[in-house]
């Protein structure tokens, strides 16, 4: 599916979902590096999952999960019409089992362990768009990078993303914003995961700060 037919099913979608250069940048990644498993964190009303499942159906091969919270729900259209509408239902599997990405992250983690670390149960590309929140991202990226496969690539959005300057009412997700410290108000707390947990993480042999608002991590290729 060409980029431009999934960049005109975005473009009618009531935010949150990422822009149209970004959905190219997603794009191009899967169209060129052809992961199959693909999992996004964050899916909301399924717009980048439209972009993401777009070149999976350009490449012929993938599935795409896409997870979010149970104590949400996303209407007018749901991320199941979106993605009916863009004729790409069929390659993606929406996970709204638990209240947090970090929990689908632990039952995938068990299952893992429970197969012997078998490559099947890894992802290829994981694409996170979800709390922007140090506890809950920190986390996310702790357990992500156990499952990714070899030469698998993380991908975050919003690392310069602050409470501040970003959020809109008293309350960001889960988050009370007037119980946070200033200190946590103003700080990009994508920014200190990406910096301080993934370019620190060896099990990541390349990263990549992309103007200062996305960042890529590929884990190491097996030896
Ligand atoms: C910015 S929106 C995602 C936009 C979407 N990726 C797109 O571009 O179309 C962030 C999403 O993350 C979800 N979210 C936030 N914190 C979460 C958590 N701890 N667990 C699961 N989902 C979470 C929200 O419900 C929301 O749908």
């Amino acid at each position: 599916m060409e980029f431009e037919q999934a960049r005109a099913v975005v473009d009618e979608l009531p935010g949150p979902h990422i822009r149209a250069h970004r959905g190219r940048m997603l794009y191009d990644h899967i169209t060129r590096w052809r992961p199959t498993r693909v999992l996004e964190l964050g899916t909301a009303r399924g717009g980048s999952a439209v972009f993401i499942a777009a070149a999976l159906r350009t490449n012929g091969a993938g599935r795409l999960t896409s997870v979010d919270s149970c104590r949400r729900e996303w209407k007018e259209p749901s991320a199941q019409e979106t993605l009916k509408r863009a004729g790409l239902a069929d390659l993606v599997v929406l996970d709204r089992n638990f209240s947090t990405y970090t929990w689908f992250l632990k039952v995938r983690l068990e299952e893992h362990l429970r197969n012997g670390g078998e490559p099947a149960s890894t992802y290829d590309l994981i694409f996170l768009d979800g709390a922007k929140e140090w506890s809950v991202d920190g986390l996310t990226v702790v357990l992500a990078e156990k499952l990714l496969s070899p030469g698998g690539w993380l991908v975050m959005d919003d690392l310069g993303w602050n409470y501040e300057e970003h959020s809109y009412g008293p309350w960001h997700y889960e988050t009370e914003i007037s119980e946070l410290s200033e200190t946590e108000r103003r700080t990009p707390h994508l920014r200190a995961v990406f910096d301080l947990l993934v370019k620190s993480n060896p099990a990541f042999s390349r990263v990549i700060d992309e103007d200062g608002w996305w960042g890529w991590a590929q884990k190491k290729q097996a030896s």
